[in-house]
Order: structure tokens, then C-alpha cells, then sequence
């Protein structure tokens, strides 16, 4: 007997049954089986399944499921969980297309989000009200890189009978596994650190039947469903997940280290760095030493010095998104955050010569080196 090393492709939309008894069966959910992949397909199955063992090693208590991407998996879980009248409360910082869910499209649905700064808990606790349904973070804010408690947070969001839902893209479960620290679902963008290649769009919601059953429901219904193809890829991507993100975090440290005494950069924004304002935080809730590829530095300049420093750099990509195997640079000011003015950026802490680096898993020299020439090249 022999099986294949690699997970299977089911390219196939449609199901066939031996019996019309059976096909009933499992649409009513009396049998197992696969019927329609918007519903259940077995490669998107399976990659749910390889995330959610890794957020819960050991817990069979604990399922996930796929999606067609990491805005599908947030967009969906929040309207799983949400009705019209409650009231939701969500960091400031988050991802731009979460943003716009709370601001643009929950309130059409009589949805109110408070946006605050959730790494004030006292702040998320003054916010709390008998209409509050979900506390929503993330493990490691973008471009901040800030990291709140999510005990404290799941404490006062189960004090209230919320759910507490963590964004946990920018960690993986390599370095945070948030559901260990009070979190009732966990979603990722897979598109980043998961599938690790930049080669395909998938996002995943994991977390105990009683929170993941209304997200599975509103999955099919909704649709967001993720392609066998694109499943190969992310699934795929899982093997060497555990590899690329230890070489990548060490790297970023090693960078982040170096960086910080450079004569070209105003500030070194990591969580590995003992100056980083919730450096005792993510000590506590990440995996020992691991503290995320992800490195924000302040180019000495303002935004013009930003931009050139970016357009300088030769082994590192200027390019949108993070986590893959790639390093990767945006200026923040003309990108990511490109919506905010000089004041509303000032707010948001955020400097006009600000560069996100999302470290890959090329030769730490190499990329010391190209930093350093760009800085030079621009006078830094
Ligand atoms: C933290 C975070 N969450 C969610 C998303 C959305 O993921 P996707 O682009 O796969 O829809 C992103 C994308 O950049 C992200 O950075």
C-alpha cells in the first residue's frame, strides 16, 4: 500500500452520490461527506484543519475553516457573530480593510464599532457597554507594531459575555498562539506567513464549535470559499512554516539590533527590543525569542528620505503585503496609510520618513548590507 506525500487537489465544484438517501444525508449534516465546495471542499478542508492543529496543538475541541481570503475570514466571522444593536469594540491601528468593515460596512448593518487603543485596557474597559458583543484585536498591530494584552483583553470581554477575536496574521502560530491566552476565535490572512510564497490568497477562522459554528454558517452562505488550488499552495506553504518564520524572526531581531544605532534612522519600532512600549507583552505571549519578521524603522529625512531610502535598496522589494519568503518594503506614509494627512498621521504615530520591512528568508548579511547601502545612498 502506498499514499501520496502531497496533499490531493480536489478540483471538482460537485460531489456524486451512490444513493439519493446518501446525497440527503449529508446535505442534512446527518452524515459526513462532501456535497458542494462552497460548502466543504476536501483541499480547503484540509488546510483548515493543518492551521487549526497548529493555533491548538493537541485540542480536538478546536476546528477551522477555510477561506477565500483574510478579509472573507474577518468579514465573515463578524457577521456570524453580530446583529443589529451591538456594539463591537476594535483597535484604532487595525488592517485597513478591517477598518473600513467597522466604519464603512457594520454601522449599514446598525452595527456601532468603538475604535480605541486597545493596548489601554483601561480605556477598553471604560468602553465596555450591556450592548458590547465582541472584542476584536490583533497580536501585532501594522505599522506600530504594537502588541496588547490579550489576557487582560479576553478577561473584560468575557466579564461581559463578548466574544474576543484576534487578528493573529502578523504573529502565526509559530510565534503566538492566542486562543492560550483567552482568544475565542483566531483568523489569519493565510496570504501572508501561512502560505509564506506570495503565491496565493486564502484566509482561515479558528476556534471552538460554539464560537467557528455561526462563522461556518455564515461562510455558506456568504460564500467566501477558498479554492482548491489556492489550498494546495497555502497548505503547502505549512511545511516550512515553522523553517522560514525562526529564520525570519531572528533575522528582524539581528536587524532591528543593528538598526537602532544607525545615524540614518530616528527610531527602530520591534517587539524583540526592550524599548519597544510593550516589549513585557509580547515576552509573555509569544514563543520564547520569537517576536515576528516584521520592522518598522523611522528614516531620518521625513517622507522624501522614506521614499528614495526605499527606491535605494536592491535585494529588498519595494512591494505591497508581508510574511512571504521575500523581504519587503512600503513607505507607510504614501501606502498603507496613504488616506491620512500629516496631523492625522502625527496621531497615529506614525513618521513621514517611515518604512515597513517585512525581513524574508534571504542571507542575513546580505540584507544588513543592502539596508545599509540604501541609508548611505541617501545620506544616512
Ligand atoms: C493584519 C491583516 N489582516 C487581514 C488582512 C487581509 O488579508 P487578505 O489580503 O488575505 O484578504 C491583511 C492584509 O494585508 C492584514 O495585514
Amino acid at each position: 500500500m502506498s499514499r501520496p506525500l502531497g496533499l490531493a487537489v480536489v478540483r471538482s465544484a460537485a460531489f456524486a452520490f451512490d444513493t439519493a438517501q446518501d446525497y440527503s444525508d449529508v446535505l442534512g449534516g446527518r452524515a459526513s461527506g462532501y456535497s458542494y465546495s462552497r460548502i466543504d471542499n476536501p483541499t480547503a478542508s484540509a488546510f483548515a484543519a493543518a492551521v487549526g492543529a497548529l493555533e491548538a496543538p493537541g485540542r480536538d475541541d478546536v476546528a477551522a475553516e477555510p477561506f477565500a481570503s483574510g478579509m472573507a475570514a474577518i468579514s465573515t466571522t463578524l457577521i456570524g457573530h453580530l446583529r443589529a444593536g451591538d456594539h463591537v469594540i476594535a483597535p484604532a491601528d487595525c488592517y485597513g480593510g478591517s477598518y473600513s468593515l467597522f466604519r464603512r460596512w457594520l454601522p449599514r448593518l446598525g452595527i456601532e464599532t468603538t475604535l480605541l487603543d486597545v493596548t489601554d485596557t483601561s480605556a477598553v474597559r471604560a468602553a465596555v457597554t450591556d450592548r458590547t458583543a465582541m472584542v476584536y484585536a490583533e497580536t501585532i498591530a501594522n505599522p506600530t507594531l504594537t502588541v496588547p494584552d490579550l489576557t487582560a483583553l479576553a478577561g473584560i470581554a468575557h466579564q461581559s459575555g463578548a466574544c474576543f477575536v484576534v487578528d493573529s496574521t502578523f504573529a502565526s502560530p509559530v510565534v503566538c498562539r492566542p486562543l492560550e491566552h483567552g482568544a475565542d476565535l483566531v483568523v489569519h490572512s493565510a496570504t501572508k506567513y501561512l502560505g509564506g510564497h506570495a503565491d496565493a490568497t486564502g484566509g482561515v477562522a479558528v476556534g471552538a464549535p460554539g464560537h467557528l459554528d455561526p462563522v461556518r454558517e455564515a461562510r455558506i452562505d456568504l460564500g467566501g470559499c477558498l479554492a482548491p488550488d489556492e489550498a494546495f499552495l497555502l497548505h503547502r506553504g505549512l511545511a516550512t512554516l515553522d523553517l522560514r518564520l525562526r529564520r525570519q524572526c531572528a533575522t528582524a531581531m539581528a536587524l532591528a539590533g543593528k538598526l537602532s544605532g544607525h545615524t540614518g534612522v530616528t527610531r527602530v519600532r520591534y517587539p524583540g527590543l526592550a524599548s519597544h512600549p510593550q516589549h513585557h507583552h509580547a515576552v509573555r505571549l509569544f514563543a520564547p525569542g520569537l517576536f515576528g519578521s516584521l520592522v518598522t524603522i523611522d528614516v531620518a529625512g521625513g517622507r522624501q528620505a522614506g521614499m528614495a531610502f526605499c527606491d535605494a535598496l536592491r535585494t529588498v522589494a519595494v512591494a505591497t503585503s508581508l510574511g512571504s519568503v521575500h523581504s519587503k518594503v512600503s513607505h507607510v506614509a504614501s501606502t498603507t496609510h496613504r488616506q491620512l494627512d500629516d496631523a492625522a498621521l502625527a496621531a497615529a504615530d506614525i513618521a513621514a520618513g517611515q518604512v515597513r520591512i517585512s525581513v524574508g528568508v534571504e542571507d542575513p548579511g546580505e540584507l544588513l548590507a543592502d539596508i545599509r547601502q540604501a541609508l548611505g545612498t541617501i545620506g544616512g
